[in-house]
Parts: structure tokens; sequence; C-alpha cells
């Protein structure tokens, strides 16, 4: 399997999951050196790779063809966050993030689909967010990145069934990493942005650990059935209100949880 972004938090966690689970695990991050310092395991292949660089994507899949020839599972986990009332944002900040965000993750879907077309079958898991699934106050950068991936996912999971390549989302809520949004701010927007980051800043202190994500990772891979998600964490419950809820009720609910008139 290979896995990006795992430098850190949820990647992380999930290369050590899998590599204890007995995988053969390319673990990539935008520098290897990073990449689970204390292990020695001659099934951990560590390799570079920057979602904002193609060749640094083809670079990684040639590494992880060479060593174990055939890399059946990818997961693209890898990802960063923005925030703020949209007027704040520049638009070439929102392009960065897409850059990372989606055209990454795609980037790595394709390369991941040509390799596996010529396996004869695989499995690609996208690292979404609840906040892919419903619209939060003053996260519309990251939210509108994650629903990019959840639609493309989607897509694929019809495009690629031919192929016996299979696609899987996995939908965590909040979880304890060093992950955080970089915030815009604008003072049109002042007191609400503000009260809406407090809000988050709280949540993540009482967050689930990365490994609960992991876990649902290493589940979402071994499961051979054609379920499309898996939501983690407290997105477990937040998705299960969404879809008893009518729409009015959920987003009154939302609001009224973010301190919103
Ligand atoms: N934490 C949460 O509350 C939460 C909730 C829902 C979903 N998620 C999603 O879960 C995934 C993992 O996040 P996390 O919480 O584990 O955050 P994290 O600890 O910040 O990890 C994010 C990883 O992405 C890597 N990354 C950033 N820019 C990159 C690039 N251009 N190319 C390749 N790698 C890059 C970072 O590596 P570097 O060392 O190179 O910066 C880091 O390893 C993300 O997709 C995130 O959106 C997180």
């Amino acid at each position: 399997m290979l896995i990006t972004g795992t430098s850190s938090g949820v990647g992380e966690a999930a290369a050590k999951a899998f590599l204890a689970d007995g995988w053969n695990v390319v673990a990539t991050a935008r520098d290897p050196a990073t990449v689970l310092r204390e292990v020695d395991d001659p099934r951990l292949l560590r390799a570079r790779l920057d979602l904002t660089d193609t060749h640094s994507i083809t670079t990684a899949f040639e590494q992880a063809s060479s060593r174990f020839s055939a890399i059946d599972v990818i997961v693209n986990n890898a990802g960063i966050g923005l925030a703020g009332p949209l007027e704040g944002i520049g638009l070439n900040q929102l392009r960065e993030h897409f850059e990372v965000n989606v055209f990454g993750v795609a980037a790595v879907c394709q390369a991941a689909a040509a390799h596996m077309r010529s396996l004869g079958h695989g499995l690609i898991i996208n690292v979404t967010s609840l906040t892919g699934r419903t619209g939060v106050p003053f996260l519309s950068p990251y939210c509108s990145s994650k629903f990019a991936v959840e639609g493309l996912t989607e897509a694929l999971h019809y495009e690629l069934r031919p192929f016996r390549i299979r696609v899987k989302l996995v939908e965590p809520g909040g979880v304890r990493t060093r992950f955080s949004h970089i915030w815009a701010e604008h003072p049109a927007y002042s007191p609400a942005a503000d009260n809406v980051r407090q809000t988050m800043v709280r949540g993540g202190e009482k967050a689930a650990l990365p490994d609960r994500v992991a876990k649902v990772i290493l589940a979402a891979a071994k499961d051979s059935s054609d379920r499309l998600r898996y939501a983690a964490t407290d997105a477990v419950p937040a998705l299960f209100m969404r879809r008893l809820l009518p729409d009015w009720a959920w987003r009154k609910m939302l609001s009224k949880g973010f301190g919103l008139g």
C-alpha cells in the first residue's frame, strides 16, 4: 500500500497500523526524512511525494513498484486547511489550497488508476471529512475542497469498477493532530468568525486521537464489499443526525452549535 502525508497525524498512525497488520507500506511525505523515524522495517519504504509536484507523484509510484511490484491500495490522506470569511481569502490562496486538497488528490488517483489497470485490480481510499458532507460556517474553502473530493471519488466509483478498481471515502470528524486551518480575516465578519474559530479550537482539544481514524482506514482497506463511505470519530453521530433531520433543522442546529443567530 502507498499513503500520502505520513509525517504526522492520521497518515503517520495509518502507516504504523498497516505495518503492524503485516502490509508492505510506502509511506510518503514532502520530506521522507520526517517519516516514522523510529521504525526500522524492510516492509517500509519512505518516498518523497509532494501533491503539488506531479513529477514527485510519478517518481514515488515508480519507486514503490520497483521495490514491491504491486501497489494495490492507495490512501490519499495528505491535506491542508484554509478557513475564514470567503471575502477575506484571495483567489490565489484558494487556488493553492485546491492545488493540494483537490488537484493533488486527483493526480494521485490518476497515477493509481493507471498502475491498478495494469494490475487488474486495486483500491483507492480518499480521506475527506465530515465537512465534505456538510457546509460549516467560515470553512467554505476547506468544505468546498473536501466536497470536490467526495464528488470526484463517487464518480470514479462507477468509472473504475469495470477495471476491478474500487474507491472508498474515509470521513473523519475532529481529530487531535497538528492539523490547523490558515484563518483569513475580514472586519465585516467579526465577531461571528472569531467565535466560530474559538468553538473549533475548543472542539479540537477534545477530539479523538489519529489512531481511531487509522483503524477505520485499515478496516476500509480490508473490506472487500462495495461500500463507498466510512465515517470516523464524531462524524459517525453527526452524519447519522444529518440523515435524520430535515435540512432546515440541521442548519438550525449547526448555527446554534457555533453561536450564530
Ligand atoms: N485533524 C482533523 O480534525 C481532521 C478532520 C477531518 C479530516 N481531516 C483530514 O485528514 C487528513 C490528515 O490530516 P491530519 O489531521 O493528520 O493533519 P496533519 O497532521 O497536518 O497531516 C497532514 C499531512 O499532509 C501533509 N501535506 C501537507 N501538504 C502537502 C503536500 N503539498 N504534499 C504532500 N503532503 C502534504 C503534511 O506533511 P508535511 O510534513 O509535508 O507538511 C502532513 O503529513 C487530511 O486530509 C485532513 O484534511 C483531518
